[in-house]
């Protein structure tokens, strides 16, 4: 059964204190880092890349960061991330002609592969053969590109589809996420939570990350019940 994993998205913290930011949520309950990094192609806005990546790895031991990968040459970036310590790299389906290539590539630099589709594209975007080769799935409930946009519940069936396909694998989903909008993701069997505003916004941190946490697990539980 796949386990809540919370990964609040940086893109809301304080880039000037990344790293403590990066302390302060581990120590607040999250598992994950999730940091995203765009390219001004993919998107229209610039963010962070390898060199910062660089520094958040060496000044936080052990931190698992989770890239989001909006980039518009996904595999040209993958020994960069790589070397600074990415430990899951999630590229966009739509930025690339060869996704399985693109995996293989990520697994020899021994980091985990996840596929990500934007609000636009199908479930289906994502192939049975890819879906088993990659680690993780990410769904968009926003379009990528900025922070703090409403989430998009009409995103939601494709989680249950790719649930239903990939009963085991890691499913995330990203964008307008927080205690308002949790019900329907993890009802939908999104068992990794990407949340930015509502979490970093928080007077509380914590109790937001747990909160997302045990919505989740208790729906995994239900989910694996009804399969039975
Ligand atoms: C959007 C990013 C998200 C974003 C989420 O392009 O991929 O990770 O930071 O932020 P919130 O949770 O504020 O929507
Ligand atoms: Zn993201």
């Amino acid at each position: 059964m796949p386990r809540a994993i919370i990964s609040p998205s940086v893109l809301a913290s304080d880039f000037g204190q990344l790293s403590a930011e990066c302390k302060r949520m581990i120590k607040g309950g999250a598992e994950w880092l999730h940091m995203d990094v765009m390219d001004g192609h993919f998107v229209p806005n610039i963010t962070m890349g390898a060199p910062i990546l660089t520094c958040v790895s060496k000044g936080v031991p052990g931190i698992f960061m989770d890239c989001h990968m909006m980039v518009a040459q996904p595999e040209k970036w993958v020994n960069d991330i790589a070397d600074a310590g990415g430990a899951l790299y999630c590229f966009h389906i739509e930025a690339t002609n060869d996704p399985i290539a693109l995996i293989h590539f990520i697994h020899e630099r021994k980091m985990k592969a996840g596929v990500a589709i934007s609000p636009d594209t199908p479930s289906s975007g994502i192939t049975d053969e890819v879906g088993e080769l990659a680690d993780m799935l990410l769904v968009m409930t926003v379009y990528p590109g900025r922070g703090g946009q409403k989430f998009l519940d009409r995103c939601v069936p494709k989680v249950s589809e790719l649930r239903t396909r990939f009963p085991e694998k890691d499913i995330e989903v990203d964008g307008g996420v927080g205690p308002k909008t949790i019900d329907v993701c993890a009802d939908a069997g999104s068992n990794v939570i990407v949340a930015g505003t509502a979490i970093f916004g928080a007077a509380e941190p914590e109790k937001v990350i747990s909160l997302l946490k045990s919505t989740v697990d208790t729906a995994q539980a239900r989910i694996a019940a009804a399969r039975r």
